[in-house]
């Protein structure tokens, strides 16, 4: 639809490997038609995977289980485990091999860009996450997930579905009649999950997961109870019954 609008005067397309607001992955079907496009038409396709990289979905970075790579890919959050400010843009080879010519110029200033402290941050940031193998403990953790999320879904009348990838999960709401739980009461039930003792996040209909990878199994459980306790306080002072 977007080339057809625009021709082929689309010059990148950027997407999130999980569609942060919903946390919902796209599909292979959806990456092998981009990858087609790109092509196609030899636009640069970026993956913004500053909420996916870092062991987030099961992989390093989320991008790496598509059938092909992205031309460059913007990490930041996971990049120093939140510990300071710093992003990256890293570039495939095809991308880069343009700036090694000599009269090629970058247009582009940062001020505080690369200062010493944020790079030995970033490497601190990578060395632990290699000594604790985060990344195959966040997978261990995803499985973890999958299966409480499931157990929740059979078994809680007001979960309606769960959706996400790895350690980057939602869970949507049904209202009793079966509605789907109206935006305007997604305030209200993470402020009933957070009194029961978990902070998450407002998600679509319902909420979003984002747990540390290296959460225990009392941790996973503990955040299970709290989302069930306020589940049930927010439908009863909602006065919905189950
Ligand atoms: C997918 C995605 N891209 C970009 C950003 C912005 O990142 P930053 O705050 O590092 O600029 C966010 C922040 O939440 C995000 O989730």
């Amino acid at each position: 639809e977007l080339m057809r609008r625009q021709g082929s005067q689309v010059a990148a397309v950027v997407v999130e490997p999980v569609l942060g607001s919903g946390a919902v992955p796209l599909t292979r079907e959806y990456v092998a038609e981009l990858l087609r496009l790109r092509r196609e038409h030899g636009f640069l396709l970026v993956a913004d995977e500053v909420a996916t990289g870092f062991g987030r979905t099961g992989s390093f970075f989320a991008s790496q289980e598509w059938a092909g790579h992205p031309d460059l890919l913007i990490a930041s959050k996971g990049l120093t485990n939140g510990t300071s400010a710093a992003a990256v843009v890293v570039a495939a080879r095809s991308v880069a091999a343009a700036f090694e010519d000599d009269s090629a110029v970058l247009t582009h200033g940062e001020t505080q860009a690369g200062t010493p402290v944020t790079c030995a941050t970033i490497l601190a940031t990578i060395s632990e996450m290699r000594r604790l193998d985060a990344v195959a403990m966040g997978k261990r953790l995803a499985a973890r997930l999958d299966t409480a999320l499931a157990e929740l879904l059979a078994t809680h009348p007001l979960v309606a579905a769960t959706t996400g990838l790895g350690c980057f999960r939602s869970l949507r709401l049904l209202r009793a009649d079966g509605s789907p739980l109206p935006q305007s009461e997604v305030p209200d039930l993470v402020a009933a999950i957070r009194r029961a003792g978990a902070i998450v996040h407002p998600g679509v209909n319902g909420v979003q997961l984002f747990p540390a990878l290296t959460y225990t199994e009392q941790d996973l459980a503990e955040l299970l109870e709290c989302i069930q306790a306020g589940l049930n306080a927010h439908v009863a002072g909602t006065g919905m019954r189950q």
